[in-house]
């Protein structure tokens, strides 16, 4: 039996204009996994996915056209392997879908480092990566690439998304000068990442000075950031992503929720508060110090949020 998992994550800031190769901080989130088992199957069904987690049940042969057959399909073929073997595959996931957490590239990240135990072959965080980035990117439209780096990598990475598909992306492991404590809230409502990604494209094509304008914005307050992290500057780093939260309300990703949310976390004392992830629904993040942690993560239970989690990035120095 094969058990592999990979981890959430989280943008700490950045999202949306990283589609426009501007550059995103993303950290990965510990606490919470993707689990893939493979057990070999007695049967000759050839590959037989459980996801009881989702109550969904299917066969690579019934269902090539799944994200996750299809992924399966790209990992075979890269391996040149021509018959599939008889295997039970068997997803759980404590990760919540379509809330901004990485659920779906997480998953995807622990089926191909399942596989490749199966297999006994030695993949590089690159190449796990860029697998799950070809089926995020048949399925999703126009991914940065953002959630399967930081995922594979599983450290708190900078991202730039490459020019040309073609091109590995820009990557690198980022200096955290002081841990860095944040809450997560989530909002409850569920929203699929392309659509407000589609959303900000369409507003760009309609007005490309505006939207151009505030992209530059966002990735010039990214690159503050930075600083302020490898620093330990929290103050700068909170003040950082309050104005982040506004860039993407200006984007017109936010929502009512996710806006009460931000203020009543801002409101309690967290040093800075912004939707992560695609937006319209999912999760806000806050970041506490230990004297406001439990005040910002009660505030955010009593004002509606759905579940509050919270995170711990311990220091950790990369020279550029
Ligand atoms: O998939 P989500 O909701 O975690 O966020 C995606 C981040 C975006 O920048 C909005 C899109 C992308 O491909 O980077």
């Amino acid at each position: 039996m094969i058990n592999a998992q990979a981890p959430g994550k989280l943008i700490l800031c950045g999202e949306h204009a990283v589609v426009y190769e501007q550059p995103a901080i993303a950290l990965p989130l510990r606490d919470i996994h993707a689990h893939v088992t493979i057990a070999e199957a007695p049967t000759a069904n050839g590959i037989v996915f459980e996801a009881p987690d989702l109550e969904r049940h299917w066969t690579l042969a019934q269902a090539p056209e799944d994200p996750l057959s299809e992924l399966i399909l790209r990992f075979l073929d890269s391996f040149a392997i021509t018959h599939p073997p008889n295997i039970t595959i068997t997803i759980r996931s404590d990760i919540p879908i379509a809330s901004g957490l990485g659920s779906g590239a997480a998953v995807a990240t622990a089926l191909v480092r399942a596989l490749a135990q199966w297999y006994n072959h030695n993949l590089t965080p690159a190449d796990i990566s860029a697998l799950v980035y070809a089926s995020e990117q048949r399925f999703h439209g126009t991914p940065s690439g953002i959630d399967n780096t930081v995922i594979a990598y599983e450290q708190a990475i900078w991202f730039i998304r490459p020019h040309s598909h073609t091109r590995s992306p820009h990557m690198e492991p980022i200096t955290i000068g002081a841990p860095l404590t944040l809450v997560i809230g989530d909002t409850g409502i569920r929203s699929a990442t392309r659509l407000p990604v589609g959303e900000v494209r369409q507003r760009w094509q309609n007005d490309p000075a505006r939207y151009t304008t505030l992209f530059a914005a966002i990735g010039t307050l990214v690159s503050t950031a930075r600083a302020a992290l490898a620093q330990g500057d929290h103050g700068q780093l909170g003040a950082l992503l309050n104005q982040n939260h506004t860039l993407l309300q200006q984007l017109g990703v936010s929502s009512s929720q996710l806006d009460h949310l931000v203020a009543v976390a801002q409101h309690h004392g967290a040093l800075g508060a912004k939707l992560s992830g695609a937006g319209w629904g999912g999760v806000m993040l806050a970041l506490v110090t230990p004297d406001t942690h439990q005040q910002v993560s009660a505030a955010l239970s009593t004002a509606g949020a759905t579940r509050v989690l919270a995170t711990t990035i311990a220091a950790s120095t990369h020279r550029p």
